[in-house]
């Protein structure tokens, strides 16, 4: 894993732009793999901003967004393709067509579930997998005790995440318990993983994530399994890992290496 520790939750945001302008001036017709919740928002932002300057086009983009609610349909305001026609789809170039979200609504979400996989793999299958994470450690909607090899499937939420997600809903409406989710090894198969984690209240979860064993105790450990994971912290999420100092020093290493070969 690399770990890339940034000052702040902008400068987190900015770190993970960059990656998807490099990929992307690199291969315009790259896949990426889309995440929604609060963290990747300020990341959003700021590839509409470069789309709008005309630094970056995602016209001959696929995508395809890790999860959603099971029982909400794309229009529900609370549905996680709502959330993502508002928060960039909507903004930008991409082809509706390339875009995919599971589909919450789906009349046999098992079959949806395997469409979903083949539709990744015909695609050629993800080049930049964007991530968050849980409090509680999980990637998508992969709870703990998920399997590590686990495929796009139906997925129960735990109370938890039910509780930290309550807030995106009015009191009273109904919230699904339920929800379809890329699984840790669709997750894994990326060719490239980016998880981004800013705030105290994600510091325990990412040490549990980088320092602790590979468990499906914390799904978001299986990352320590991939070739290419890039973490993404800002102080207070790192504040917890004990070999923060150590982390710091092989950024610099790397930052130093770069620029002796010109690519930094
Ligand atoms: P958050 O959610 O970005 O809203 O904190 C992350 C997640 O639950 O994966």
């Amino acid at each position: 894993m690399q770990i890339v520790i940034q000052p702040n939750a902008d400068a987190v945001a900015e770190y993970g732009a960059d990656q998807f302008s490099r990929l992307l001036s690199k291969k315009p017709d790259a896949v990426l793999g889309l995440a929604t919740g609060s963290t990747p928002v300020a990341l959003y932002q700021k590839l509409i901003g470069r789309y709008q300057a005309g630094e970056l086009s995602f016209a001959k983009a696929t995508s395809f967004n890790l999860d959603e609610y099971l029982g909400l349909s794309p229009e529900h305001p609370q549905s996680y393709r709502y959330f993502m026609q508002q928060q960039l789809f909507d903004l930008i170039d991409i082809a509706p067509e390339h875009t995919h979200v599971p589909p919450g609504n789906a009349a046999d979400p098992i079959t949806a579930c395997h469409d979903y996989e083949t539709r990744i793999e015909a695609a050629g299958g993800i080049d930049l997998q964007l991530l968050g994470i849980g409090r509680n450690g999980h990637i998508g909607f992969n709870e703990p005790s998920s399997g590590l090899r686990s495929r796009t499937r139906v997925k129960t939420l735990t109370q938890a995440t039910i509780h930290d997600n309550a807030r995106f809903f009015t009191e009273g409406e109904y919230q699904p318990h339920l929800s379809i989710t890329m699984g840790i090894g669709t997750i894994l198969d990326a060719r490239k993983v980016l998880l981004l984690a800013t705030g105290e209240a994600k510091a325990d979860a990412v040490k549990a994530m980088v320092e602790g064993p590979l468990s499906a105790a914390c799904p978001a450990s299986a990352l320590q399994l991939h070739q290419h994971a890039v973490v993404v912290l800002d102080e207070a999420a790192a504040s917890k890992l004990a070999d923060l100092e150590f982390y710091r020093h092989i950024e610099r290493e790397n930052q130093l290496l770069l620029q002796r070969l010109g690519k930094s």
